[in-house]
């Protein structure tokens, strides 16, 4: 079974939002004072589960929580736990994660047991008092504890990096040194407007054609055909022997290829991150506890999916493409 979008797209990855909430507060990403979702309205772990598995039926491989930070979500090991018997029936292939780090130290053997092979942990600079200021509240130290615990879990870590303009960019090569030194892949992603944050994004704003221009002068960027179900397009480094990814969702037209969908916390699916139509799974989800109300919901939602986003940042559109955060659909 699968599901075929009206551009011919198989929808076979599914990203699940499972809160909202974080313990960091990244600049680009979060206003300071962020108001979050009233807890009555986040569907239960056993809803959210449901969900997974008639996405499963239907013929999603792979499956992503993110967040917020997903590791922040009590109790969230046991919608893992429920999650992860699709990947011994075979129905689901993947199950991974985009987290912050903060409590991965906590959660990674357990991740492990529960058959996560690769999660992506966000990480922007390596300079304790930088990654402060663009985390607001994070601590560095306790994201480093937690890479070393997945890894030593053997879970693969991949690092992703969002450039920001006059804050990371001269930083990159060193950050991709460290991941490739550590056996990590990495990837580089262009901020997309997306929510209200308190600064301007023009001028975080740093096309991925210049960052590649410029690591180009010490290292030879070979591209490669390497995909992991995401939208980067991979190089490998000469140098270092690893690979770096770019997501350029404002450069390029990633859309073309695009196999995923996204839920929030709430039960929301949304058919593209860069548009605001979407589909209410939650009514359909409690209205009847068969699965066919849900099953018909997603099939028209799928229906729908647009041919793909239109982010613009300059100084004229000074306002995000879409008014939801990044943390509501979970990037
Ligand atoms: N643009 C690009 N990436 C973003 N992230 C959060 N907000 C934005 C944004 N506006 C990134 C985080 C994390 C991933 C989930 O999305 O850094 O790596
Ligand atoms: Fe939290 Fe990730 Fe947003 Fe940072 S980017 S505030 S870690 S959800």
């Amino acid at each position: 079974m699968t599901m075929i979008d009206p551009f011919g797209r198989s929808i076979d990855y599914l990203r699940v939002s499972v809160t909202d909430r974080c313990d960091f507060r990244c600049t680009y990403c979060m206003a300071e004072d962020m108001v979050f979702l009233p807890k009555k309205d986040l569907l239960s772990l056993e809803e959210l589960e449901r969900l997974c598995t008639v996405f499963i039926e239907k013929g999603v491989k792979k499956l992503r929580l993110t967040g917020g930070e997903p590791l922040v979500r009590k109790n969230v090991m046991h919608l893992v736990r429920q999650v992860s018997r699709h990947l011994e029936t075979g129905a689901l292939e993947e199950l991974t994660f985009t987290t912050n780090g903060s409590q991965l130290a906590r959660f990674a053997s357990e991740l492990a047991d529960c058959g996560v092979k690769r999660i992506n942990v966000s990480l922007d600079t390596l300079d304790p008092e930088k990654f402060r200021a663009i985390t607001r509240w994070g601590d560095l130290g306790k994201v480093i504890a937690g890479i070393d615990a997945a890894q030593a879990a053997g879970i693969k870590v991949k690092i992703n990096a969002v450039a920001l303009k006059d804050f990371n960019d001269a930083e990159i090569p060193g950050i991709m040194r460290w991941a490739h030194g550590r056996g990590m892949d990495m990837t580089v992603i262009e901020t997309m407007p997306m929510g209200d944050i308190e600064g301007d994004r023009t001028d975080q704003y740093l096309p991925l054609s210049l960052l590649r221009g410029k690591l180009e002068r010490d290292f030879t960027l070979t591209d490669i055909p390497f995909k992991t179900g995401g939208p980067a397009r991979y190089v490998t480094v000469a140098e270092t022997g690893g690979r770096l990814g770019f997501i350029t969702p404002m450069t390029h037209n990633f859309c073309e290829s695009c196999n995923r969908v996204r839920i929030t916390c709430t039960g929301t699916l949304y058919m593209c991150l860069g548009q605001d139509d979407a589909a209410d799974l939650r009514g359909p989800l409690r209205a009847s506890e068969g699965n066919e109300l849900l099953s018909r919901a997603i099939d028209e939602a799928i229906g729908r999916k647009p041919k793909g986003h239109d982010f613009v940042i300059d100084r004229r559109t000074n306002r995000p493409s879409v008014s939801r955060h990044m943390s509501v659909t979970g990037g």
